[in-house]
C-alpha cells in the first residue's frame, strides 16, 4: 500500500445490505435505560464520567515523569491514527518502547499521523497495521501480519471505536457500533492472545508486565433492558445510543472475561472521559441534542482536551496499581458502572455467544 494511497472505502460499505429499519425509539429510552440500570445508584461515579476534574480521589498523572520506561516492549492501540487514540501512541513512543503498531483502516490518515508523531519524538519506532474492525477478515488479516512481524506483543490498547452512527451493518452483519466496538475487537484479541501469554510468561514482565486495556464509555448506562439482548443482538430498532450503549458495555464484560480466563494478563476496562474528537461527528448529525450542544457551546461544554482524554488508558496500560478486571473512572478511579457490568453471568455468556456466532461465519 504506497503512503499517499486512500483506503476510505470499507469492506463494511460493499455489502449490499437491505435498508435498515427504522429506529422507533426515542433519546428517552437511552436516558431512563441510564437511569434504571445503575446511574441513580452510583450518582458520583456518573458525574465523576462526565467531569472527570471533579474527581478529588482520581490520580494525577503526567505521562512524561509517569509512564515506565518501556524498551524492548511491542505495542498496538487501534483507531490509533487521530483522537484519543493518536495521542495514546505519541505518549507511549516517548518512553523507547521497540515498536508502536498503530492500527487504523484509513492508510492516508494513519501515515500523516505517524510521521507527525515521528517529527515529534526523533527515532520513534511506529509502524502502520491496516485493519477495518468491521470486517473480520480484516481483522484477520491484520493479526497474520502482525503475528508473522513480532513474537511478543507486551500493551494490547482496543481504542478505537464509533457512537452515533444509524443501524447500517459490518460486513458480517452486525450492527455497525457492535460489530466494530465489540466484535472486531474481540476476534482481533483472541487472534493476538497466544502471543499476549507467551509474553506474559517472561521472567521481566512478571506479574503484570502484560495488559489489555479496552476503551469503553459511561455510554454504557445506556444498554437496553437485558444489557446485551442476545435475541436481538442489532437492536435495529433502538435508539443509536442505546445500540452504543450496549456495544460499550460489551467493552466491560469483555474486560472481566478477559481478567477470568487470562489472570497472566492484566486486563481493564477505561473510560476516557468527555473528550472533543471526531467521535461526535456522527452524534451531531443524527441527535439534534448533540447537535445542538456541539454548535452552541463548541464542544467547550463539560468536553476535556485529548491529552485529558488519553491518560486514563496511558495508565492502565502501565501503572502497577491496576488491577485485572476492573472498570476504571480517569484518572485510575475504580468504578462500578452499571449493573449489567457488574454480571459475571453475563460476562460468561457474551464471550460463549460471540465465540458462537463468530463461528458461524468461519471465524
Ligand atoms: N471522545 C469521548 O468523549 C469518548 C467518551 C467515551 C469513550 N470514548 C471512546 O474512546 C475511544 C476513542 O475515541 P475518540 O474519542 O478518540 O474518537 P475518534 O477520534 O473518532 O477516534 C476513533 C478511532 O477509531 C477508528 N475507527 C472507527 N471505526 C473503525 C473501524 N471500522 N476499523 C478501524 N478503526 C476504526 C477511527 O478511524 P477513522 O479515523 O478512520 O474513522 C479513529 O481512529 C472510542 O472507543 C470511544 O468509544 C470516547
Amino acid at each position: 500500500m504506497s503512503l499517499n494511497q486512500e483506503t476510505t472505502t470499507h469492506e463494511s460499505e460493499l455489502v449490499s445490505d437491505p435498508a435498515p429499519l427504522p429506529q422507533t425509539e426515542t433519546l428517552l429510552a437511552p436516558l431512563r435505560n441510564a437511569l434504571t440500570h445503575g446511574a441513580l445508584l452510583s450518582p458520583s461515579e456518573v458525574i465523576i464520567s462526565f467531569a472527570p476534574y471533579l474527581n478529588v480521589l482520581g490520580k494525577t498523572f503526567i505521562p512524561k515523569t509517569d509512564l515506565p520506561d518501556l524498551t524492548g516492549r511491542v505495542i498496538l492501540v487501534t483507531g490509533g491514527n487521530t483522537g484519543i487514540g493518536k495521542e495514546t501512541v505519541l505518549r507511549l513512543a516517548e518512553h523507547s518502547p521497540s515498536r508502536i503498531y498503530l492500527a487504523a483502516r484509513n492508510a492516508t490518515k494513519a501515515e500523516a499521523a505517524i510521521q507527525e508523531i515521528k517529527d515529534a519524538v526523533s527515532g520513534a519506532q511506529i509502524e502502520f497495521l491496516e485493519v477495518d474492525l468491521s470486517s473480520c477478515a480484516s481483522v484477520k488479516r491484520a493479526a497474520g501480519e502482525f503475528l508473522r512481524k513480532e513474537q511478543r506483543l507486551d500493551i494490547l490498547i482496543n481504542n478505537a471505536g464509533i457512537m452515533g452512527f444509524t443501524a447500517t451493518k459490518t460486513t458480517e452483519g452486525y450492527d455497525i457500533q457492535f460489530g466494530t466496538n465489540h466484535v472486531g475487537h474481540h476476534l482481533l484479541t483472541k487472534l493476538l492472545i497466544p502471543t499476549l501469554l507467551k509474553t506474559a510468561e517472561l521472567p521481566e514482565l512478571k506479574p503484570k508486565g502484560v495488559r489489555i486495556v479496552n476503551v469503553t464509555s459511561a455510554g454504557h448506562y445506556a444498554a437496553p433492558s437485558g444489557g446485551i439482548v442476545f435475541d436481538d443482538i442489532n437492536q435495529e430498532k433502538a435508539h443509536m445510543l442505546t445500540r452504543y450503549g450496549q456495544s460499550k458495555l460489551a467493552n466491560i464484560l469483555e474486560t472481566h472475561e478477559l481478567a477470568r480466563r487470562y489472570p497472566s494478563i492484566t486486563s481493564s476496562a477505561v473510560h476516557p472521559g468527555l473528550i472533543l474528537t471526531q467521535l461526535y461527528d456522527a452524534s451531531r448529525e443524527n441527535i439534534p441534542l448533540v447537535g445542538y450542544w456541539m454548535v452552541v457551546f463548541k464542544g467547550k461544554l463539560f468536553m476535556q482536551s485529548v491529552e485529558q482524554g488519553a491518560l486514563n488508558q496511558l495508565w492502565a496500560a502501565t501503572s502497577d496499581e491496576v488491577e485485572s478486571g476492573v472498570y476504571y473512572n480517569p484518572v485510575g478511579s475504580k468504578a462500578m458502572g452499571s449493573t449489567y457490568a457488574q454480571d459475571g453471568e453475563l460476562a460468561r455468556k457474551l464471550w460463549d455467544w460471540t465465540e458462537a456466532d463468530l463461528a458461524k461465519h468461519g471465524y
